[in-house]
């Protein structure tokens, strides 16, 4: 290739990873969001969870907890980024203060808590709301503990001593301890700002 030709490739191919890391137009009609918002809340979670089973195979509980700790919140907002909309996990009983709710989150996670309780939990809420004048798809997907997820955030006296001292290090507030196998932890939550006069 001559060079020209090879400059301007390396060029196109830099500009394009530029644009592929840009966020996605922002607007978007209602159903259009939330087939995405159904995609990067699966796409998260699967995500999450490759990064966990990876870190148990290479490390058991105790590697593993350490990873989460460092990355969990980095891959988060990376793959917000990606993705162009706000996603992330949120809990009341939250260990990263980064996943506390915000007011909209609260009410519906304690609303999701008590139709957990009476055994009607949703696969997902969806809701549009506006919020200073622009209308956002508002999308909840509910997240429940599996008996493995026990190994860090069962009974704090069940952990073994080596995660608890990692939770101890880095989360001193640490409020997601104490789950049973099936209780209901959160959600991950993405909002999407809908385009005016596409809803
Ligand atoms: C190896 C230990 C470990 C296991 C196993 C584990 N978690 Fe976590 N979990 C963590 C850590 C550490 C954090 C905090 C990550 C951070 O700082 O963002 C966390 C955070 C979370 C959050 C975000 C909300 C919060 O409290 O900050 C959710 C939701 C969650 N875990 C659910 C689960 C579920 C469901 C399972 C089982 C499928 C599970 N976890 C298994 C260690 C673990």
């Amino acid at each position: 290739m001559p060079k020209l030709m090879q400059t301007l490739a390396a060029g196109l191919a830099a500009a394009g990873l530029f644009w592929s890391a840009r966020p996605a137009p922002p607007a978007m009609g209602e159903a259009e969001a939330l087939a995405a918002a159904r995609q990067v809340a699966a796409d998260l979670t699967g995500r999450l969870r490759d990064l966990l089973s990876r870190e148990l195979a290479a490390g058991g509980f105790a590697g593993a907890v350490r990873v989460c700790a460092e990355t969990a919140q980095q891959t988060t907002q990376e793959f917000a980024a990606r993705a162009g909309h706000s996603v992330r996990r949120v809990s009341m009983k939250y260990r990263n203060v980064q996943d506390a709710p915000d007011a909209y989150e609260r009410k519906k996670l304690e609303a999701l808590e008590q139709l957990h309780a009476r055994g009607q939990l949703p696969g997902e809420i969806a809701e549009v709301v506006s919020e200073a004048g622009q209308a956002y798809l508002r999308y909840l997907k509910p997240i429940t503990i599996a008996a493995m997820c026990l190994n860090c955030h069962g009974p704090r006296e069940s952990l073994k001593p080596e995660i608890r001292q990692v939770l101890d290090d880095r989360y001193p507030g640490d409020r997601a301890v104490g789950y049973r196998t099936g209780d209901f932890r959160g959600a991950v939550s993405v909002r999407i700002a809908l385009s005016p006069g596409r809803r």
